[in-house]
């Protein structure tokens, strides 16, 4: 575990953890930290604490030492957000000290009781305040939906710091460079695929709450961001508020000028369509993104064809329906309600068609409202008519997602 001086009075406590499915689901190939914050008044609070992987919260308490913070005289735990990512450890703490006082939203009370019994809490409403003496002054914001309802901002009057726990956050292990201005240009770029990678597994089911807490964060006067996954931004923190904001257009059919190919071939018929799509997307000079399934992270083919102006579908028929694993695919970007892109797909099949209406079904189910150009089948080996039409149809959506980029 790292420890860190964000600010007086301010430490941040973060650890990298690696191998695991985040939220049991989501296979993050860089892995993401958890960050705790403890503000060190007369009396001391910590603000999120790590939940029980790779030796923590004894890391954790060990690491406050070392800070010459004891953990038994820690007077408020700050529960911004209930997830356990970052409230795991509240029982583990009970083991070691009894007179603290938990300090959340009235969602969050309900779930920390139910959770872990706990009842000596302290509810907090907009604008409620804590004085821990020698200047610091923390207060609180609710920001619910920010993916729990339950969720809420503590800012830190003196220094200027937002502890925005899920929001703000990104995915992705930190190794030496834990601050904005310590960055290398390729760990910003980094940082911000991780931070879309983030926001479209985790947060972007709930992209109109989010919207009200990027509002509500610039009705702070902030100099610090300090999420509970990922970086701090000391240097620039109007740019991770900006860029969450630019994710949320991403959520509702804007994208970055790329496409994002969802594929999946069984026998090479497909796969033949999507190598000449390739071809033309070489040609004409447009980046692109490959996702085959089902050998592509759920995580990965999330993020890509989140932030991607235009989709392309590659799938055959499989069983009267569509090739299973490419169904699974769309199914869990509709779930996350990734609406409005501008699409087009093509597909192979054999005795009977059957995809094209199960594509309908995704799209209809999760209220998708994609702009679909009309698709090309074809029986077998597409031909050179398909190929012709393949052709027609992908210069069409390059003009198309024209209209959907934000970069
Ligand atoms: Fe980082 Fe919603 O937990």
């Amino acid at each position: 575990m790292k420890k860190l001086k964000v600010a007086d009075g301010i430490y941040m406590l973060t650890m990298n953890v690696e191998d695991i499915l985040f939220e049991g689901i989501w296979d993050i190939a860089n892995g993401v930290t958890l960050n705790s914050y403890i503000v060190k008044g007369d009396k001391t609070a910590i603000i999120d604490g790590v939940v029980g992987w790779d030796g923590a919260p004894e890391n954790l308490y060990s690491s406050m030492e070392e800070l010459g913070v004891d953990p038994k005289s820690i007077d408020y735990l700050i529960v911004n957000h209930m997830e356990p990512d970052h409230s795991g450890w509240i029982e583990d703490f009970r083991k070691i000290k009894d007179d603290f006082t938990i300090i959340c939203t009235d969602k969050a009370a309900q779930l920390v009781t139910s959770f872990y019994g706990e009842d000596k809490i302290r509810i907090v409403k907009e604008g409620d305040t804590l004085d821990l003496g020698q200047g610091k002054v923390l207060s609180f914001h609710p920001v619910p939906n920010v993916h729990w309802p339950d969720t809420m901002y503590t800012y830190e009057q003196s220094t200027k710091t937002l502890f925005s726990c899920d929001m703000f956050a990104a995915f992705g292990s930190m190794k030496d460079h834990y601050f904005d201005d310590e960055m290398t240009p390729e760990e910003v770029e980094f940082f911000e695929f991780e931070g879309i990678r983030y926001y479209s597994n985790v947060m972007t089911t709930f992209t109109p709450s989010l919207r009200r807490a990027i509002d509500k964060a610039r009705t702070l006067d902030i100099s610090i961001v300090a999420p509970g996954h990922g970086p701090v931004y000391r240097a620039n923190p109007q740019k991770i508020i900006d860029d969450y904001h630019r994710f949320s257009l991403y959520a509702q059919g804007s994208g970055k000028n790329q496409v994002a190919i969802l594929w999946g071939s069984m026998y090479g018929m497909t796969k033949r369509a999507v190598e000449f799509v390739e071809r033309i997307l070489q040609r004409e000079g447009v980046k692109y993104t490959k996702l085959e399934m089902p050998l592509n992270s759920e995580s990965e083919t999330v993020a890509q064809v989140f932030q991607s102006a235009a989709v392309i579908i590659g799938t055959p028929t499989y069983e009267y329906n569509m090739f299973p694993p490419v169904a699974a695919a769309l199914s869990e970007i509709g779930r996350k309600k990734i609406s409005g892109k501008v699409a087009f797909r093509f597909g192979s099949f054999g005795w009977s068609g059957g995809a094209e209406k199960e594509l309908a079904e995704i799209t209809e189910k999760y209220k998708m409202n994609w702009e679909f150009l009309e698709s090309v089948e074809f029986q077998g080996s597409p031909k050179d008519e398909h190929f012709n039409q393949i052709e027609a149809r992908v210069l069409e959506l390059i003009e198309k997602m024209k209209e959907k980029v934000v970069e």
